[in-house]
């Protein structure tokens, strides 16, 4: 059994792009399962580097095949504007499709994105990209979504476009929404629509072929488990299932053809939007960890807030991912640090817990427990092995990989391709 689910377990942007591009050495075709083009995912090889949205992190590897699965909603023009970006750079996308019973993020949600986030009283934003996931999530279950199978009959498009649209502008312009101008969005979206059409094709049966010759496949997730719509910091997440157990309908995968899960964790921990952050450092810490680690939004642009590696979280993802092996990244950023940090549990109005709460406001209420480790003071940029690090690094990993209780299985010390070995 060939399929391998990678997933990020912290809020996202762990770095999963890169070590996608790395685990793609060894496989046949990448999938993405859900989110959309809020993800960013950045992969450098070289001097070049790319930042992949809608497109799975694999496309770099010339001969892989890459899939955008059911579970994802692409935005069309979005979708377009990336695949001609990577076209200018030479890069092949004959092996690109696009599932067939994908959703599509349509211009309402982006102006409804837009509406709700801006009208929402500061405690209630959630920081979205602004994207239109929510929206199009929210389409999808209400069953008014349009899916990327209709793009294939423009009759039948435009007739449920123009219903969307002006369903749209009958609901949310009285409440002070944005009117939408369907004759010029559709003009917008259709051209796009053209452009795309070509790499829609049912995925189904693309993915279960390459699973009965024996492919190897490997599931990219986006975003994070505590972006998770069900097991996030609700309702400061994503609106899909950023877990492992969402690969499966997002890829239309059966859970039994699933061999490993890899859990992509950051060797501290950032997030960028609103919602709770236990380890959160808003001081000269998390600046100095922002500033090293380059932690700016790869979609928006945003700082990343940024803490100490949580234990608590990272263990609570670990369990309901069910983490093979975890791949660690930016360990480099902590190569100056005199100590560091591990959040071991939480003291939550003065009682001691090592479980993590369910509620907003209690995450808000934490006082992280931690325990302090000496720093390795050693670049570790050029290490190409376990042995290489530096000992007090090595004490650190094992601190961590023991306390989590799940085995290191790559490290990662710098953006690149050749900055990543196995344990
Ligand atoms: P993703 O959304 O999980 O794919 O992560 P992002 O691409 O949004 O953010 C990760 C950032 O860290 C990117 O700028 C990567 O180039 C960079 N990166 C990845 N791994 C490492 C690493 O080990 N060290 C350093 N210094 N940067 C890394
Ligand atoms: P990758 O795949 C980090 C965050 C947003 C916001 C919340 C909801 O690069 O790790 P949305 O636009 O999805 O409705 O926003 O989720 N968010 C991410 N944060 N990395 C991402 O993706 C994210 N995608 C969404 O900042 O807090
Ligand atoms: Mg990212």
């Amino acid at each position: 059994m060939a399929v391998s689910i990678l997933i990020g377990i912290q809020w996202g942007d762990e770095g999963k792009g890169k070590i996608i591009d790395v685990l793609t050495r060894d496989a046949d075709m990448v999938v993405r399962f859900q989110g959309g083009n809020n993800a960013g995912h950045t992969v450098e090889i070289g001097p070049e580097k790319f930042i992949l949205h809608l497109i799975p992190s694999g496309i770099l590897h010339k001969d892989t095949d890459c899939v955008i699965g059911n579970g994802v909603v692409v935005d069309p023009l979005a979708l377009k504007k990336e695949m001609e970006d990577l076209l200018e750079r030479k890069i092949e996308l004959a092996r690109l499709q696009v599932s067939s019973r994908s959703h599509l993020i349509m211009p309402w949600h982006k102006l409804l994105d837009k509406f709700k986030e801006t009208r929402a009283e500061p405690s209630k934003k959630i920081g979205t990209t602004m994207r239109g996931i929510g929206p199009a999530y929210a389409s999808k279950m209400a069953r008014t979504g349009l899916r990327a199978v209709e793009i294939l009959d423009k009759a039948r498009f435009e007739k449920h476009f123009r219903e969307e649209a002006e369903d749209y502008n009958a609901t949310y312009v009285p409440l002070g929404a944005e009117k939408l101008d369907a004759d010029k969005a559709f003009a917008e979206v259709w051209e796009a629509c053209e452009y795309i059409r070509p790499y829609i094709q049912d995925s189904i049966v693309t993915i279960h072929k390459a699973l009965r010759e024996g492919k190897k496949i490997l599931l990219e997730g986006a975003q994070g488990t505590f972006l998770d719509i069900d097991h996030g910091t609700y309702p400061f997440v994503t609106s899909s299932n950023t877990t492992s157990g969402g690969a499966c309908p997002g890829a239309g995968i059966p859970p039994r053809a699933v061999s490993c899960v890899w859990g992509v964790i950051k060797a501290y921990t950032t997030r960028v939007g609103e919602g709770p952050f236990p380890t959160e450092l808003k001081n000269a810490e998390g600046d100095n960890l922002r500033t090293k680690g380059g932690e700016f939004g790869a979609t928006t642009g945003r700082p990343r807030r940024c803490g100490w590696l949580d234990i608590v979280a990272s263990r609570h993802s670990c369990m309901i991912n069910g983490v093979d092996f975890l791949a660690v990244t930016k360990l480099d950023v902590l190569d100056d640090l005199d100590t560091v940090k591990l959040c071991t549990a939480y003291r939550i109005d003065g009682v001691v817990t090592e479980n993590f709460p369910a509620d907003t406001e209690t995450l808000n209420r934490i006082e992280p427990v931690y325990e302090t480790l000496p720093g390795w003071k050693q670049p570790t940029t050029s290490a190409q092995s376990w042995d290489e690090l530096p000992e007090n690094a090595r004490r650190y990993l094992n601190r961590a990989a023991e306390l989590l209780q799940v085995k290191i299985g790559l490290l990662s010390v710098g953006p690149k391709r050749d900055q990543t070995f196995h344990r």
